[in-house]
Parts: C-alpha cells; structure tokens; sequence
C-alpha cells in the first residue's frame, strides 16, 4: 500500500517542513504554510515525486546518453513561428519544440485570448493542436473562436481539471502544441490536495512538462497572478519552465505588452504590443504612433521621450502638473513613473535650477497607461515638471532624453542613434540631450562619414541634437524657447 505523508507548504515559496510554524524558516512569510498529504508513488524518479506518472506512460523518444557538444545539431529543431509576429519578437523566433512556456497576466488582460488565437492558426497551418481549458467550458472557448478571424476548426479541444485526462489525447493526437489554461485549476491524482495550492502547482506543472520534454510538444501554460502582480504558485514553477511570459496591460486601455521575464532561448529584453480589439488580439507595428495619437502639443507640463524596449525605440508621452499645496505637506501622486525617481529629481530640480518645487503638489504620469522604468526619462520627466511649473510648454517638435545624476548632471544613455531615428520618423526636428552623448554620436558619425568618403545625410539627422551638461542649461533652454500657454478661450464664453 502506498505511504501517506504530511508536510506543511509554505505558499510563499514551496519549501515542505514537517511541522507547522507560525513564519516561514526559509523565506520568513508570516502564516503561509498549509497543511498537504502526499501519496508517496511506488517508483521513485529523478523528475522529483512523481513527476514522471503522466510522462511514464509515453513511449520515450530519445535513449539518455551524453553527446559531443559539436555534434548537437541544432537547425534539426526548427522554431514553430506562432503566427503572431509580436509573440515571436519576444519568444525570439518562435516556439522551440519541447520547451515549456508559462504566460502570466491579471484577469481579463487576454491570456486565453492570445493562447486560443495562437492555437487556432497553428491548427490552421496544419499543425496538431491540443487546448485543454479548466476554466472554460467547451461551448464558451467556441463562442470567443467564433470572434477571432482565421482560426479553422482543425484544433482539439479538451475540457478537464485532471493532469492524468490529457495522457491519453496526448498519446493518439502527439500534438505539436498544447495549451494549458491555466495551471492552477489542474490537478493531479498523485497528491490529496486542492487544485491551485503549491503542491499541486507544482506536482501537475512538473508532470506536464515531463510529458512535453519527452512528446517534443510546444506546451503553453496559462498562470493566474497575485494581487501584488507576481505569478500565482510557488517560485519552482518558474524554475522548471523554459520562458516565462507576463502579459500586462490597463484595462482601461486596450493596448497590451507582452514581455519575457525569463527565456531560455531569446533575449528578455523585447516587447510585443498588441492591441485588444473586437476580433481579437492584433499586433501593433507602430507603437509610438499609438502612445503619441491624443497628444496635446500646446498645454505645458509635457515631454516625450523616446524610451527604448530591448532593441525598439517607443516614444511615450510624460505629463505633469504642478499646482500650489493647499495644506502643509505637499501631495506627489504618480502614475507609471517610480514614486522614488520623482522624488529624487524634485530635490535636484530644487536644490541645482532656479525652480521652486517643494512647496508645489506635483503629479507626475507617463500617458497611455505605459509603466516607465529607464533612467534614460529623467530629463523628460524634470521637463515636464518644470514645464508646467513655469507655464511654458515645450515646442511640439522637440523630445529629450537623458539621465540625471544628484549633480544635475545630464548623464549617459544607450542607443541615441536608435532613439533619435524614432524621433525623427515621427516628426520631431531637436532632441534634447546629455553633451556626452551627443559627442559620442557626433565623432562616430564624421568617422563613418569619412570612411564612406562625404557621407549621406540619413533621416535621423533632420532630427537636431540639443546638448546640456547639465539640468539647469536644459531648463533655461525651455525658458528661452518655451512657448507660453495661449490665453484659453473660456468654455464659459462659448455658453454666454
Ligand atoms: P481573456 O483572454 O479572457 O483574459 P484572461 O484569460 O487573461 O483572463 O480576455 C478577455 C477580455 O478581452 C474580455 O474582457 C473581453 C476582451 N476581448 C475583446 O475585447 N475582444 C475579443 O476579441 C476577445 C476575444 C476578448
Ligand atoms: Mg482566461
């Protein structure tokens, strides 16, 4: 007969304790552990308990021995290209058969969305598709195919809670791509228990990737998220996966990002947008043209700055506003920037320029429901600010960028030639800039100039760079040429 063990859970991080504790000893949570039975199985693996009980009942593919590095032949695994470019971009060329990809996002962002709209062109294109849902019936997963364009009828689907339900489909269809939806209502017979607690995360994740590895499926798990927007479930489950995706997007808005957190064939440091539309999830090719589309280029206390994604340059849009404190302590609300760096440049706006912050409420958003995190936003962000402080906008057709150090000096940033190429495809004619930078740019551009003999004046530099060492130049820049608000024509004249 089969032993019976119990362990307490931490559902913090996983760790398993004999006895129950008030906190955690291995990462110190405070009343995570849970009490869980286990099943002990009759074999033990080296998977970890259990792992292997769906993957064992599969025929094994390849014998288990070592191989010459230089005999690996990596072009006989091509990638799957997903048929969704932006996946692509961040998956970094598409699926590699047999890896795990665990895609986490709040609800509602569009996981089952993305995943059935993958799935469905896949099994259009011929290939044979698995999707399992726990949490949609069969009729609702046709209702949601039914609005997505070019989907096909080709792809099985399977409706179930049980990990040990897919061996047999997975056997007799052996599917190029499996979709999860989502971990956390599976469960296996190997442990007692509940759907969605650590054990059996981790337990159904370890089983299905087992399968997967062994099959050379493409397996696409779905995973909730907590309230404090990490992926629901113990660390392990990112440890045993080979990508992990978050998808994240304001609901309010209906663009999306699509970004990998950990990949073990690609860069992490490309984005997908997409956009949620009627029909479906579609790529967005020109996501600065979507960020800049409501700009209002005449009212003061806003900047754009081209930020960089991995290998793509995005303008974004950073407004302020400042307005006299009523009360003692002054309010600083922001939405999208870090509340630490809005703090840290209106001390450096206060103490090495002449403008006069502290005493003001200030609020601070990157536009568009973008989260900005590059240090390259420091200049954009202290423009707008003191844009709207001096009641003077920036002209329509400039951008900054640049980072500031407690100095107020205008520091470094990676890739100018990239971001003032974006900028210059959009329109803008002067990008404000560290001296630094522009040095750098300038003495590669006339050393290449003269390898090419006179060079070809390319369409970044209709874009001009305007070079500050230090914050407080930049600001006298924008009190020179900053265009003062126009006397507004009152809503309450158009009423009389
Ligand atoms: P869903 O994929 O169910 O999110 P998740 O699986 O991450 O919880 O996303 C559903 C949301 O997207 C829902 O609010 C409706 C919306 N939606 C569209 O706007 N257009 C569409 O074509 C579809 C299928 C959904
Ligand atoms: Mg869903």
């Amino acid at each position: 007969m089969a032993k019976r063990r119990t362990v307490h859970a931490c559902q913090a991080c996983g760790a398993q304790h004999p006895r129950w504790h008030g906190r955690c000893p291995d990462c110190g949570q405070w009343d995570s552990l849970v009490e869980e039975t286990y099943e002990a199985p009759k074999a033990a693996t080296g998977t970890g308990r259990g792992a292997a009980g769906l993957a064992a009942r599969l025929p094994t593919e390849q014998e288990e021995k070592p191989r010459r590095l230089g005999e690996i032949d990596v072009d006989a695994v091509p990638r799957i290209p997903s048929g969704e470019g932006e996946l692509d971009r961040v998956l970094g060329g598409g699926f590699v058969p047999g890896s795990v990809i665990l895609l986490g996002g709040d609800p509602g962002v569009g996981k089952s969305t993305l995943a059935l709209q993958v799935a469905g062109r896949l099994a259009a294109g011929g290939e044979s598709v698995l999707y399992v849902s726990g949490e949609e019936s069969a009729e609702q997963i046709r209702l949601r195919a039914e609005r997505l364009p070019g989907l096909g009828s080709a792809m099985q689907v399977l409706t179930t809670t049980r990990v040990e339900a897919l061996a047999d489909p997975w056997k007799t269809l052996a599917p190029r791509f499996v979709v999860v939806d989502s971990i956390q209502t599976l469960a296996t017979e190997a442990i007692e228990s509940a759907a969605g607690s650590v054990a059996q995360v981790r337990e159904s994740a370890a089983q299905l990737a087992a399968t997967a590895k062994k099959q050379g499926s493409v397996l696409l798990l779905i995973g909730h998220v907590t309230k404090d927007g990490t992926l629901a479930g113990p660390r392990v489950l990112e440890h045993l996966v080979d990508v992990v995706l978050t998808f994240e997007g304001d609901r309010a808005h209906a663009f999306r990002l699509l970004r990998a957190v950990k990949n073990r064939f690609g860069s992490t440091q490309e984005i997908g947008v997409l956009n949620m539309a009627g029909h479906g999830l579609e790529a967005v090719e020109n996501p600065s043209e979507l960020f800049l589309e409501e700009r209002s280029t005449r009212a003061p206390g806003s900047c754009v700055i081209p930020l960089l994604e991995g290998t793509r340059p995005m303008l974004v849009e950073l407004q302020a506003l400042v307005a006299p404190a009523p009360y003692g302590t002054p309010r600083r609300t922001t939405l999208g920037l870090e509340d630490a760096r809005v703090a840290l440049l209106l001390a450096v706006l206060d103490r090495r320029t002449p403008i006069d912050i502290l005493s003001q409420d200030v609020y601070a958003k990157a536009a568009g429901g973008v989260r900005v995190a590059e240090p390259a936003a420091d200049l954009a962000i202290a423009l707008a600010i003191a844009s709207s402080r001096l009641d003077r906008a920036l002209p329509a057709d400039t951008a900054a960028v640049g980072e500031i150090g407690l100095g107020g000096e205008l520091r470094r940033v990676a890739r100018l030639d990239v971001r003032r190429a974006e900028a210059a495809r959009l329109g803008f004619r002067r990008l404000l800039v560290p001296a630094v930078c522009a040095r750098e740019l300038e003495e590669r551009a006339s050393g290449s100039a003269g390898a090419r003999k006179g060079g070809r004046r390319g369409g970044s530099e209709q874009c001009e760079l305007v070079p500050f060492e230090e914050l407080a130049q930049a600001i006298a820049w924008l009190e020179e040429n900053g265009v003062a608000e126009p006397p507004r024509r009152g809503a309450r004249r158009a009423v009389d």
